[in-house]
């Protein structure tokens, strides 16, 4: 059977060369006469594995050595708990809701002190990246996107500018989609299985003056939560996702020797203007993004009509395009394109779409 065009949102498209080569590797691994699966992760082998992911990512951002990069699982959404858990010394941070993964962020830190919305763009369903207009209170403990929302689709072009304040952003849908300064944040996290391989492993990037002293609730902050003893035990203080930190490391290497982050980086935007660029013109799509804050990765659209929506995600479906289904909290469709999806799943897309309209515009 042939491999399809894979739009889904995450878990997402891998690259091929990744999966055979760790199709290769699955039954043996080099020569320790098992697979990665059934290797302790207090082996040799696996600890070079788990130091080789990490050191790769580290080159493919450029993190700086006072950053504490940490593999952890639970997802992306136990990290909406275990950052007011670590960071929130003053019980008070600020929060920009730009679509539902920041206000899922937003509901789960009001759990643990004063949250205060920053700005909002809920008003307007979330069309644009929330401007911020007033100057950020220097006394939070920080400051909250997530800087690429997936079910809606913006992104933020610009960081808001905190001064002292910490940034903490979710990258989840952006994750190895661009180059970042990451010396601009305090902390920035990831669930990998959009980009960075598998569900089951989160990544997290964070400055290590933040968590030095332990976390803010260390009197409820569960011991596998706590950053600081999750980085100096390089993110085993238990038995980690072993499989899936090998295939992110693998997906880390593949970035790598493909130009890095900013090959990545013209290769995404190509891809995703692609689409944008017949959305402009279309007489029977629309999308849902005001064009200055548009995603580097998920493209949101619609006819407007339900019906014609489905016929177009079921003849997508028939011609081997899949994932194209908008979530179920907005209907219409999305088109995820992170790294491994190619400019021919998209040229193919588009074609379809041009034949869609030319039969029902
Ligand atoms: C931006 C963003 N944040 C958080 C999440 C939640 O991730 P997880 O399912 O890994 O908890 C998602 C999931 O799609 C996401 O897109």
């Amino acid at each position: 059977m042939a491999r399809v065009f894979n739009f889904n949102p995450g878990p997402a498209a891998m690259p091929l060369s990744v999966l055979k080569e760790a199709q290769s590797e699955f039954v043996e691994y080099k020569d320790t006469g098992m697979s990665v699966l059934e290797m302790s992760h207090r082996s040799p082998e696996f600890e070079a594995i788990n130091n080789d992911a990490e050191a790769t990512l580290r080159r493919v951002y450029g993190i700086p050595d006072t950053y504490a990069v940490l593999f952890l699982s639970g997802g992306a959404t136990l990290q909406f708990a275990g950052i007011p858990m670590n960071l929130m010394f003053h019980r008070h941070a600020g929060y920009l809701i730009a679509g539902n993964w920041s206000e899922k962020a937003y509901e789960e830190a009001k759990k643990y002190g004063q949250v205060d919305v920053l700005a909002s763009t809920k008003d307007t369903h979330f069309d644009r990246y929330p401007p911020l207009s007033s100057p950020i209170d220097q006394d939070l403990d920080y400051v909250y996107i997530c800087q690429n929302e997936t079910v809606y689709g913006s992104m933020a072009k610009k960081l808001p500018q905190g001064g002292e304040v910490p940034l903490v952003s979710d990258i989840s849908s952006m994750f190895l989609a661009c180059p970042l300064d990451i010396s601009k944040y305090g902390l920035l996290y990831a669930g990998a299985q959009k980009a960075g391989g598998p569900a089951g492993v989160t990544v997290i990037i964070v400055r290590k003056d933040l968590i030095e002293n332990g976390p803010a609730r260390a009197d409820i902050c569960p011991n596998y939560m706590d950053f600081k003893k999750q980085a100096a035990k390089h993110s085993m203080l238990n038995t980690p996702n072993t499989f899936g930190i090998y295939l992110c490391g693998k997906v880390f290497h593949w970035i790598e020797d493909t130009g890095g982050l900013v090959e990545r980086e013209k290769a995404n935007w190509k891809k995703v203007n692609t689409l944008y660029d017949y959305l402009d013109h279309s007489k029977l799509f629309r999308g849902l993004i005001v064009p200055q804050d548009r995603s580097i990765s998920n493209v949101v659209f619609t006819t407007d009509n339900k019906d014609l929506d489905a016929e177009f995600i079921e003849g997508a479906n028939e011609r081997g395009m899949v994932g194209v289904k908008g979530h179920r909290i907005l209907g219409g469709m999305r088109a995820s394109c992170y790294n491994a999806v190619s400019q021919k799943a998209v040229d193919t897309l588009v074609a379809y779409m041009a034949d869609f309209e030319r039969h029902n515009a």
